[in-house]
């Protein structure tokens, strides 16, 4: 390719935020923020060239660290690897894979200079974080069409707000959305679903909600309830809520063919669905065999299935999942003929190494063909749009499509939503799961070092399938897993068809008791997590951080196996099989409290450094930061039961802690017009005890405060505080 160097537009969006516009791209909707015409030559930091692709070079200083990318695998420091941003269906996430589900190009680089960097480009994308060149970023957008920002700033969490201001408020899941939730592929019928909830309350275990996967449907279409296994399917739904429990379906993107299936022949009629070259509506086969895509780009088509929700809205269901949307392809007819052809040419060959992998091959790569994609169409504005250069917005605008669709049926009601395929700018219509992982220890350290990443870019309400998707959980796993995803908003426990169960009680009845009182801790803390997650939101803030964005010191900065949850919380979990302890690094003295069962408590002060700490498998180490608070309150068998008129708090001070407590309604959008609870608390050491202040903003819940508050010397003081009547 002949490479040279361009030119492009630039745009002042903001003080400190440049867009640099080559050609004309694809409008993502990922950036909100327009900007204006700007004068300027040159683009900062990189060295561009363009041929038939867009290539940036950024030479690294040896220290410089590389944050973000989102869904990725490798580290928090992205240096050393390549990542391709091409939303993949693919379920086994090994450490060689370079595209996962999400295509998240935002990145921080970090070091001699300090600046964030979004590629906004639909198409693949290639991110060589020094791994040809050990000091060289090399990007390569694979069209000639792309946006690109720059986000200036002195500190790291400054840059992501930065970002977060672009890319618009994120997405409020409701509250219940914060309990403990249940799936498997799949629970099939009613009677296993009301199995799996008595046991629930048989074990008092809390839970929220419990999955429909698959098999809920008739068949694999979308929008369906097989009447055999689901009769009265909305008095159900409704017996369900009555025994505290949501269910929550998903939504796969292909929409079966099949002659008098509604969907598919409206979607016909309408001309929704996504075409070949030909323009005939573009045929693939996944779960149900041969179907149709919705052109979710279109806006009419988007309207169009987003209001297809409808139809369960109605039957009483508050939560969706939507699946498949990269969108999967397990086969199509160029691909089965062409593996078909080669299989029969092969019959009573002699096949030689190369003959047999080319067979060998035609089947293994038959699944989410490039070819495939490059042949599908969309169409936006009466033109005709390649899928392969648009190929990671499908996800993004097929979850848009629900949320759009929720907006216009129950515009005031929070929906829980979240997608597998995603793309930065879907935070603000709903949150993600990190699909397909396995019952490996290894999946536990990446879904932690996942967590800020996807924060980063936006996605606040992200989660894994906690326990391992594919494979064998054992007891073990599923106990260290549960005990760090009690710390992320997303906290479900999910498995695949034909692997070992791992609800909480399908082990021995030790390991029972110990996830039990793992979750009633996340409902014990639910007052902090919402509260944190809330502030976030409007904040533009992240939830979960590395470290580095608290901590500048030179160790701090290479944590990759803690995090801070919130203002006030560092975590360190146990991701080793059989281990029973780990080292900890304390970037500041800090309050240790080794959780069991949340209602007895006893701290400990550990000093700034290194650190050995001992962690029995029934317990969760949870670190105070020094003057900062955690407030929580007591566990109920969900979310609605949880009784807040007491609340308790912990808090490390060595001389003043402030922290404002958030709440509201959990299920209207009212927040949004400043309807929500402030309880503002600080705390400041005085020469012989604390002094608490607090103030109370429409609060009509929490009545008293439980206080505990340790001193740097280790003095415990406790008081209560009885709150103003409002
Ligand atoms: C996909 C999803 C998984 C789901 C399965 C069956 O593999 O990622 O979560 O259980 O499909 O629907």
């Amino acid at each position: 390719m002949g490479l040279q160097v361009i030119t492009m537009k630039v745009y002042r969006i903001h003080e400190k935020i440049t867009k640099y516009r080559f050609g004309n791209p694809f409008p993502t909707d990922g950036v909100l923020v327009k900007g204006d015409p700007w004068e300027k030559e040159g683009m900062d930091y990189f060295q561009v060239e363009q041929g038939t692709e867009i290539r940036l070079t950024y030479k690294m200083d040896s220290k410089d660290m590389v944050w973000g990318l989102g869904e990725n695998q490798r580290g928090m420091n992205k240096r050393g690897g390549i990542y391709v941003s091409y939303c993949s269906d693919d379920p086994r996430h090994t450490p060689d894979k370079k595209s996962l589900y999400g295509a998240h190009n935002f990145m921080i680089v970090d070091g001699r200079e300090r600046f964030g960097l979004f590629i906004d480009y639909p198409g693949q994308v290639a991110f060589d974080v020094g791994f040809s060149h050990t000091d060289v970023i090399e990007i390569i957008i694979d069209g000639t069409d792309a946006d690109i920002y720059i986000i200036d700033g002195e500190g790291l969490r400054e840059i992501v707000r930065k970002f977060f201001h672009i890319i618009g408020e994120g997405y409020a899941p409701p509250k219940w959305a914060f309990g403990y939730q249940q799936s498997r592929w799949s629970y099939p019928d009613a009677k296993t679903i009301e199995g799996v909830a008595e046991a629930f309350i048989d074990h008092d275990i809390p839970c929220d909600a419990i999955y429909l996967d698959i098999d809920y449907m008739e068949g694999f279409k979308d929008f369906t309830v097989s009447e055999d296994r689901f009769p009265d399917f909305p008095r159900f739904v409704e017996k369900m809520r009555e025994k505290g429990f949501r269910l929550v379906p998903i939504i796969d993107a292909g929409v079966k063919i099949e002659k008098g299936y509604g969907v598919y022949e409206e979607g016909i009629q309408g001309g929704y669905f996504c075409t070949d070259g030909e323009g005939k509506p573009f045929v693939a086969a996944v779960w149900p065999g041969k179907v149709h895509f919705p052109d979710f780009l279109n806006p009419e088509a988007r309207r169009w299935f987003g209001l297809k929700y409808k139809g369960l809205i109605d039957w009483g269901i508050e939560g969706f999942w939507n699946d498949m949307n990269e969108p999967a392809i397990f086969y199509t007819e160029r691909g089965l003929k062409k593996g078909i052809e080669l299989a029969k040419q092969s019959e009573n060959e002699n096949l030689d190494m190369d003959s047999f992998f080319a067979l060998k091959d035609a089947f293994i790569h038959m699944s989410n063909h490039r070819e495939d994609y490059q042949s599908m169409y969309h169409h936006v504005d009466g033109k005709q749009v390649n899928h392969h250069e648009v190929h990671n917005l499908y996800g993004y605008y097929m979850t848009r499509a629900a949320a759009e669709g929720f907006e216009e049926i129950a515009p005031n009601k929070r929906f829980l939503l979240f997608s597998r395929a995603s793309y930065i700018g879907m935070h603000r219509f709903g949150g993600i799961w990190t699909g397909d992982n396995h019952s490996w220890w290894e999946h536990i350290l990446l879904n932690l070092k996942m967590m800020p990443s996807l924060n980063m870019c936006g996605f606040l309400y992200a989660g894994a399938d906690t326990g391992g998707f594919g494979g064998d959980a054992n007891a073990q796993l599923l106990i260290r897993w549960t005990q760090f995803s009690l710390f992320t908003p997303l906290f479900r426990n999910h498995s695949a068809i034909g692997g070992r169960r791992q609800e909480p009680f399908s082990f021995d009845q030790e390991t029972t008791e110990m996830i039990r009182k793992a979750i009633q801790f996340r409902y014990a803390l639910i007052p902090y997590i919402y509260s944190e997650y809330m502030k976030a939101l409007l904040h533009r803030d992240m939830y979960m951080l590395p470290l580095a964005f608290a901590y500048e010191d030179e160790i701090s900065r290479r944590v990759e196996n803690q995090l801070l949850v919130g203002d006030g919380l560092m975590i360190a979990p146990i991701y080793e099989e059989n281990a029973l302890g780990r080292y900890v690094w304390l970037p500041e003295d800090m309050l240790l409290w080794k959780v069991d069962d949340y209602r007895e408590r006893s701290y400990e002060i550990k000093r700034k450094g290194h650190l050995y700490l001992e962690v029995g498998l029934h317990e969760i180490p949870v670190f105070i930061r020094k003057n900062k608070m955690l407030i929580f309150g007591n566990h109920g068998r969900n979310t609605e039961v949880l009784d807040h008129r007491e609340l308790y708090v912990v808090a490390f001070i060595e001389d003043r802690a402030q922290y404002v407590y958030y709440d509201d309604d959990g299920l209207t959008k009212d927040y949004k017009k400043e309807k929500y609870t402030e309880i503002r608390i600080s705390i400041e050491r005085r020469e012989e005890d604390f002094e608490i202040k607090i103030e109370n903003r429409e609060n009509r819940q929490v009545k008293r405060i439980h206080f505990e508050m340790v001193d740097i010397h280790g003095n415990i003081a406790k008081k209560t505080v009885v709150l103003a009547a409002q």
